[in-house]
């Protein structure tokens, strides 16, 4: 039913190579072949009903369960499966193209792990409609891919949180843990993709591309606030709140802060060196660093992170 992704990269110039485009490397030909080229290469073939689900005690099953991401997660993974996907069918730039198609792809893939997941361990999912494809496929993947941004860089500081924690047991933890690996590379091809669109834009054009920019980052700063202030107030998100209080209610915001940096920092470092990083977050995340002073450094919490399943097997 889900089928592994074979189709080849077509490693072939760019037939709408701009007249606009003054030199420098962002927005090269060689720009795009090589955050294409990252992007596609670090693709890890795996299957959806290969994906090994560890068997969960009662506690275990009840913290998954608790955690307030479900209907959230499995409907945005859907629809973001759908937009990336659209947008790979109709890029006339083959190389762009077999990227963006293995972006949704991947995205689809997710989807489906989520779908198994709730299924295998019972994890009650509100139905949703199907979602419908984008008006403009572009668009809604700068402004979905830019939404990722802000997720993945908080997620990258919860997840290894979750695993130093050992909230939920380490089997559960290794599924996802490519699942966030990939979150990195969606994030790394989306700015690059993003800063090469731009950089073949007319300069007389350009005004109208920042404003669009704009408005869509605007419109994920907005939906991500509002989810925040929901999720703040959500009194159904009680027992996940008191129950997850144990494994990280001794971080504070700024270890956390940090922790996210390091995260975002380490998961992003394999890939071509030549890449510009997103550097939206991480930039508001410094200069909000600067008036929170307390806590341990996030390279603690990171050392610790790491340092946890030794300690563990010591006292074992
Ligand atoms: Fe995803
Ligand atoms: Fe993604």
């Amino acid at each position: 039913m889900f089928k592994t992704y074979t189709a080849a990269v077509h490693d072939a110039p760019t037939p709408s190579a701009s007249r606009t485009h003054r030199g420098g490397w962002i927005g090269s030909d060689e720009h795009k072949r090589a955050f294409c080229r990252s992007f596609v290469d670090s693709h890890r073939p795996f299957r959806p009903e290969g994906v090994a689900w560890p068997d969960l005690d009662a506690v275990g099953r009840e913290r998954l369960a608790a955690l307030p991401i479900w209907n959230e997660a499995v409907r945005t993974e859907a629809e973001t499966a759908l937009k990336v996907q659209t947008l790979g069918t109709i890029e006339p730039d083959p190389i762009l193209a077999e990227a963006i198609a293995l972006q949704g792809y991947e995205e689809g893939r997710h989807a489906e792990i989520l779908r198994r997941l709730t299924e295998r361990y019972g994890i009650a999912v509100d139905a949703f409609p199907a979602p419908r494809p984008p008006k403009s496929p572009r668009w809604a993947f700068v402004s979905t891919g830019y939404g990722e941004c802000i997720d993945s860089f908080f997620a990258f500081g919860l997840f290894a949180i979750g695993r130093r924690s050992q909230y939920f047991p380490a089997p559960l933890i290794d599924v996802f843990e490519p699942i966030m690996q990939e979150e990195a590379r969606h994030i790394l091809f989306v700015v690059n993709w993003v800063a090469y669109l731009r950089a073949r834009t007319p300069w007389a054009l350009r005004p109208g591309f920042d404003a669009r920019f704009l408005w869509a980052l605007g419109g994920q700063l907005v939906e991500h606030a509002r989810n925040a202030v929901r999720f703040g107030g959500g009194g159904s998100q009680q027992g996940f709140t008191m129950a997850s209080h144990s494994a990280f209610g001794d971080l504070s915001a700024r270890s956390f802060l940090e922790l996210c940096l390091a995260e975002n920092e380490r998961r992003l470092e394999p890939y071509d060196a030549r890449l510009p990083r997103p550097r939206l977050v991480p930039a508001a995340v410094r200069t909000a660093l600067r008036f929170i002073r307390d806590g341990k450094s996030g390279r603690t919490a990171i050392a610790e992170a790491a340092d946890a399943p030794s300690q563990n097997r010591r006292s074992a």
